[in-house]
C-alpha cells in the first residue's frame, strides 16, 4: 500500500470546531447524532426502517425491513410502493408549492425559476408525453443532455411513471453514449441540439446522431430539447422535438406505485476492466440515502439556497441535484456552464447574485480556482454563504484550507463527504454541528454505517498509521443493488475479496487516533482525474483502436490540480516514430477525445518498442507507474521479461501534443 500517501497525511494536525452560531441552529446537534448513532447500533436495520417511515411517503406501507435471503444481493423495504417524483415535488406542493425549486442560470447568464409547482407540472407533462411514446415501467430512458432544468424534468418524468432512467454524461463522446445505450437497451434517447461549455456549442444532437448510426436498434424515439437553437438534422421517423413531443400533454400525470425495489436509474461507472458498470439503484432505498444525507450532512433549513456544481451526469448530480435536495423541499441552483467562463470569478458571481448558502463541489476546482488568486474571489460577496462541501477525490490540506479562509471567510465548516456511485449517498462525512473537522479527512461514518478498514485477512486495522482496505460491514438503503445484466460480476467485484462478508469500496484508507478516516486512493487501476473515475482499461482500449497502436498501458500521474493526469505508454505498430512523434501524439489524444471525451485525453504519451511484463505476459503497472512519477525504481525487476525495456522507458519524454 502507498506509504508515502499515509506519510503526508499524517502531518495534518490541525482542527476546526463548529462555531457556536452554526452549533445553536443545526439541524442535527450531539444529542440528535449520539440518539441516532445509538439506535443504529443496537437495532441497524429497524433503524433505518424508522427513518423510512418518518421520510418518505409510502403509498403502501412495508413490513418488511431488510431481506437479507439473497445476501449480498440485499433489499430494502420490498413489499412497500411508493414514487420518487411524488416524493420529491407532489409532497411540496400544499406547503410550498411557489417556493422555487430550481434557479438556473445558463451559461450566457439568462436566468430562469421554476417553483415547486412550475416544476410538478412540466415533470407531469412530459410525462405524458413519454407515455405517449410507448414508455412504460421498466422500460429504459437514455438521456444525454447540458444541465438544464429539463435534465432534472427527464429524470422525474421517467420515475412518474415507472420508466428507469440512464443519464449519460453530455461530455461523453459517441462511442460512448453507444456503448451505455446498448448495454440498457433503452428505447427512447432524450438529448438535445446542444449545450453550452466555455462559450462553445457542444453538439449533442450530433454525437447521438453518430452514437446511433448502425448501432443501438432498441432505440425507437430521439426526443430532442431545442437549447442553442442552432440547426441540426432530424430524422422525421425517429427525432421528435420536445416542444412537439409535450404540445397539448396534460399538466396532471397520475404517479405510478413501484415496489421499493423497483430499479430507479442505472448510472455508469469506470471499473478495472475495459466495460462500464451499470450501477443499478433502486427507489425506495436510495431516495431514503439521498434525503437523509443531505438533511444531514448539508443540514438545509427552509431558507437556504443550495448549490452543488456537479453535472447531473454523475451520481453526485443525481443525489445532490436531482433527488436529495427536492426530496428536502429546497430551492438548489443549476448552473449550465464552465466554472471559469467568461472568467475565473463565475463561480462566486453565481453564489453572490443568487445568495448561495451552501456551496458544494470538487477538490479538482477548488485547487484550479485557487490558482487564480485570492483577489478574485475577493472580488464578490460571499457573506451568504455558511456551509462547504467537497466531494470526488481526497482533498490536499492546503486547497481545504484556502477553500475554508478564502471563500467560507473562516466561519463555514466543510464537509469533506466520502461516498461512491455504487453507495449512493454519502457514507463518510462529518456532520456539520457536531463533528470537528480536519483537513484532508472525511472524519467519521454517517449513522448507520458500518464502515471499518481491514487487512488481507479481513480483520480490523487498529494501528493508526497503518492503511487497508476501506470496506461496509452491514449493507445500507442507498447501496447499489446489483450491476445491470451482470450479477456475477456484482458479487465478485464488491463482495468476492472477504467471502460476501463485507462490501469493498475499492478505495485504501487508515484511521487516526481519534478514528478519523483518511482516504488514501484507489486500489485498482482506476484513475480519478478531476475528480471523475476513469479506468485504466478502457482508456488503453480506446489507444489501441487506433490503427498505429499496438499496445498501450496507462496510469495515473499525480497533478496539482486534476488530482491525477492521464500517462499513456504506447508501443507503435511498425516502427517507433521518431521526427513525428509530436502530430502522432496530438492525433492519438484527439482519438481518445473522441472515444471517450476530452476528460480521458492523456496527458503524457511515451513512445516505447515495448512495455515491462512478467513473464505470464502481464503488464507491470507498478513500475510504469513509478516511471511516469519520476521516481527511482525499487521494486524487485527479476521476474521482467524483458528488463533492458525499462531504460527506454525512463528516456526524455516529449511532451504531448497540444
Ligand atoms: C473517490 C463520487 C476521498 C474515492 C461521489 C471513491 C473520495 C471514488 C471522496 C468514487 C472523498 C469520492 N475523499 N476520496 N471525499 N469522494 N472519492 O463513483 O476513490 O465518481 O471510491 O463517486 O472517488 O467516485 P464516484
Amino acid at each position: 500500500m502507498a506509504s508515502q500517501n499515509i506519510e503526508s497525511v499524517l502531518h495534518e494536525e490541525r482542527t476546526f470546531r463548529p462555531s457556536a452560531d452554526f452549533v445553536a441552529r443545526a439541524r442535527i446537534g450531539t444529542a440528535r447524532f449520539d440518539e441516532l448513532r445509538r439506535h443504529a447500533a443496537e437495532d441497524h436495520s429497524g433503524f433505518w426502517a424508522r427513518l423510512a417511515r418518518e421520510e418518505l411517503s409510502w403509498h403502501t406501507p412495508f413490513t418488511v425491513s431488510l431481506d437479507e435471503s439473497d445476501a449480498p444481493n440485499y433489499r430494502w423495504f420490498t413489499d412497500g410502493r411508493l414514487n420518487v417524483s411524488y416524493n420529491c415535488l407532489d409532497v411540496h406542493l400544499a406547503k410550498r408549492g411557489e417556493k422555487t425549486a430550481i434557479v438556473f442560470e445558463g451559461e450566457s447568464g439568462e436566468v430562469r425559476r421554476l417553483s415547486y409547482r412550475e416544476l410538478h407540472a412540466e415533470v407531469c407533462r412530459f410525462a405524458n408525453a413519454l407515455k405517449a411514446q410507448g414508455v412504460g415501467h421498466g422500460d429504459r430512458v437514455a438521456i444525454y443532455m447540458p444541465l438544464v432544468p429539463e435534465i432534472v424534468i427527464a429524470m422525474h418524468a421517467c420515475n412518474r411513471i415507472g420508466a428507469i432512467h440512464s443519464v449519460v454524461f453530455g461530455g461523453f463522446s459517441a462511442p460512448a453514449l453507444r456503448d451505455r445505450i446498448e448495454d440498457t437497451g433503452a428505447k427512447v434517447l432524450i438529448t438535445a441540439d446542444g449545450g453550452w461549455r466555455a462559450g462553445q456549442v457542444i453538439e449533442l444532437k450530433a454525437a447521438a446522431d453518430k452514437a446511433l448510426a448502425g448501432a443501438c436498434s432498441s432505440i425507437e424515439r430521439v426526443i430532442v430539447l431545442k437549447r442553442t437553437g442552432r440547426p441540426v438534422a432530424m430524422q422525421p421517423a425517429r427525432d421528435l422535438w420536445w416542444e412537439d413531443a409535450v404540445a397539448g400533454c396534460s399538466r396532471e400525470c397520475a404517479p405510478v406505485w413501484v415496489e421499493a425495489e423497483h430499479p430507479l436509474f442505472l448510472l455508469y461507472t469506470s471499473g478495472s476492466t475495459g466495460k462500464p458498470k451499470g450501477i443499478q439503484h433502486s427507489s425506495g432505498g436510495y431516495l431514503l440515502g439521498a434525503k437523509v444525507t443531505t438533511q444531514w450532512v448539508f443540514d438545509l433549513h427552509e431558507d437556504d439556497v443550495y448549490w452543488c456544481t456537479a453535472d447531473v451526469g454523475w451520481v453526485t448530480g443525481h443525489s445532490y441535484v436531482a433527488y436529495g435536495p427536492l426530496a428536502l423541499g429546497a430551492t438548489v441552483v443549476l448552473y449550465e456552464g464552465s466554472p471559469t467562463f467568461p472568467d475565473g470569478g463565475r463561480f462566486w458571481k453565481l453564489c453572490q447574485d443568487h445568495r448561495v448558502s451552501v456551496f458544494y463541489t470538487a477538490p479538482t476546482a477548488i485547487r484550479a480556482l485557487m490558482k487564480l488568486g485570492d483577489e478574485v474571489p475577493g472580488g464578490y460577496d460571499l457573506s451568504r454563504l455558511r456551509l462547504l462541501g467537497s466531494v470526488g477525490e481526497p482533498i490536499n490540506p492546503e486547497a481545504w484550507v484556502w477553500y475554508h479562509r478564502v471563500i467560507g471567510g473562516g466561519r463555514c465548516p466543510i464537509v469533506d463527504t466520502w461516498w461512491q456511485t455504487e453507495t449512493g449517498a454519502i457514507l463518510i462525512s462529518p456532520l456539520p454541528g457536531v463533528v470537528a473537522t480536519k483537513p484532508g479527512s472525511c472524519t467519521l461514518p454517517l449513522p448507520g454505517i458500518e464502515a471499518d478498514i481491514v487487512d488481507e485477512r479481513g480483520e480490523s486495522v487498529t494501528d493508526p498509521h497503518t492503511g487497508g482496505y476501506l470496506v461496509v460491514k452491514k449493507p445500507w438503503p442507498a447501496m447499489l443493488r446489483t450491476l445491470w445484466g451482470d450479477n456475477d460480476r456484482y458479487r465478485v467485484n464488491y463482495w468476492g475479496k472477504f467471502d460476501d462478508r463485507y462490501y469493498v469500496a475499492g478505495d485504501s484508507a487508515h484511521r487516526d487516533e481519534d478514528g478519523y478516516f483518511w482516504i488514501m486512493g484507489r486500489i485498482d487501476d482506476v484513475l480519478n482525474v478531476s475528480g471523475h473515475r476513469l479506468g485504466t482499461m478502457e482508456i488503453e482500449s480506446a489507444l489501441v483502436s487506433h490503427p498505429r497502436v499496438a499496445e498501450a498501458a496507462v496510469v495515473g500521474k499525480p497533478h496539482d490540480i486534476k488530482g491525477e493526469s492521464v500517462f499513456a505508454y504506447v508501443v507503435c505498430r511498425g516502427n517507433r516514430p521518431g521526427g513525428d512523434a509530436s502530430a502522432l501524439m496530438s492525433e492519438l489524444r484527439d482519438w481518445v477525445g473522441e472515444q471517450l471525451g476530452a476528460i480521458a485525453k492523456p496527458d503524457h504519451i511515451r513512445f516505447a518498442d515495448n512495455l515491462p511484463k512478467t513473464r505470464s505476459g502481464k503488464i507491470m503497472r507498478r513500475l510504469l507507474r513509478s516511471i511516469a512519477r519520476g521516481e527511482d525504481i525499487t521494486q524487485d525487476v527479476s521476474t521482467l521479461e524483458n528488463p533492458a525495456i525499462l531504460d527506454q522507458l525512463r528516456g526524455v519524454e516529449a511532451p504531448a501534443g497540444a
